[in-house]
């Protein structure tokens, strides 16, 4: 896992967890290794020659993940972003786990479901690009509108939205991809124009961020008896993803999960 800063990452945790149940830690192992911006290809570079398949990539490297790489899936190349880099016979091969992973994480098909997308960073552009590709109808909401216009117009999303109060209601799902809910600054749901009373049984509802306690969404979802998909399952499903490509073989995603939340 390179990103920086990289030392509060789950991700060793989450994969090591995984090596140890299938009996296969003598034989790989996952680390996270710290890169500044500005040493990013050289350090990526270095990676095959020290034994090295592949790496997952994070905050701030996953557009220069992309631009690196000698090849890129559909994914990796429409969403702009690669947060997986797989290296073989002196090549390296780009991909994006984020839009598989949130797809995984979520109950059911979102074909034909009208979605609400919270935040226009790199997030959300993975999320949208999944919904929308899977046949939802995807409205964006952005703190900052120019940012959700722009990603709705380069993804396709229907349109977006710049109530003061977003009407949950008319929506099946919710997704929070702001980093909001990370600090207890302030109300979660008033910073993303939210009401508690909007939120019911109907809705499916993911919260991105994740932390060592419920965000105010996940816990108001909950109370208000919707599905919620918090950040750690989509981080595992996205990690799930990635160990299946590059070792061919099926994580245990319950050994995951509580190695995620340890
Ligand atoms: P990431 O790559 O993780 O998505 P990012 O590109 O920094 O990170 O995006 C963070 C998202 O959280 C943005 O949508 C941001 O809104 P702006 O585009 O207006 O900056 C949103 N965000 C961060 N803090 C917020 C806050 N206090 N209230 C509302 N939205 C917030």
């Amino acid at each position: 896992m390179i990103g920086h800063p990289i030392a509060h990452s789950h991700s060793p945790a989450i994969h090591t967890a995984a090596f140890e149940a299938l009996g296969l830690a003598d034989e790989w192992s996952y680390e996270a290794i710290d890169v500044p911006p500005g040493e990013f290809s050289e350090r990526v570079g270095e990676l095959p020659s020290r034994g090295f398949v592949g790496a997952n990539v994070t905050v701030p490297h996953k557009g220069a993940a992309l631009a690196l790489a000698d090849t890129a899936s559909d994914p990796a190349g429409e969403i702009g972003a690669a947060n997986m880099l797989s290296f073989s016979r002196g090549t390296v091969a780009a991909d994006n786990t984020d839009a598989p992973g949130f797809l995984a994480a979520l109950p059911t098909s979102p074909a034909g479901a009208r979605a609400l997308v919270l935040g226009a960073g790199g997030a959300a552009r993975a999320v949208v690009w999944a919904l929308v590709r899977e046949g939802a109808t995807v409205e964006i909401w952005n703190r900052t509108a120019e940012r959700a216009e722009r990603l709705a117009d380069e993804l396709g999303a229907a349109s977006l939205r710049v109530e003061a109060e977003l009407p949950s209601r008319e929506f099946e799902l919710l997704v929070n991809c702001t980093s909001v809910g990370l600090d207890a600054t302030g109300s979660d749901l008033g910073l993303l124009h939210l009401t508690a009373e909007e939120i019911g049984p109907d809705h499916v509802v993911v919260d991105l961020p994740y932390g060592a306690t419920d965000t105010e969404l996940a816990r108001t979802a909950r109370e208000r008896g919707a599905t919620v998909v918090d950040g750690f399952e989509v981080l595992v499903r996205q990690g799930a993803a990635s160990f299946r490509i590059w070792t061919g073989v099926d994580p245990p995603l319950d050994v995951m999960r509580a190695a995620a939340r340890r």
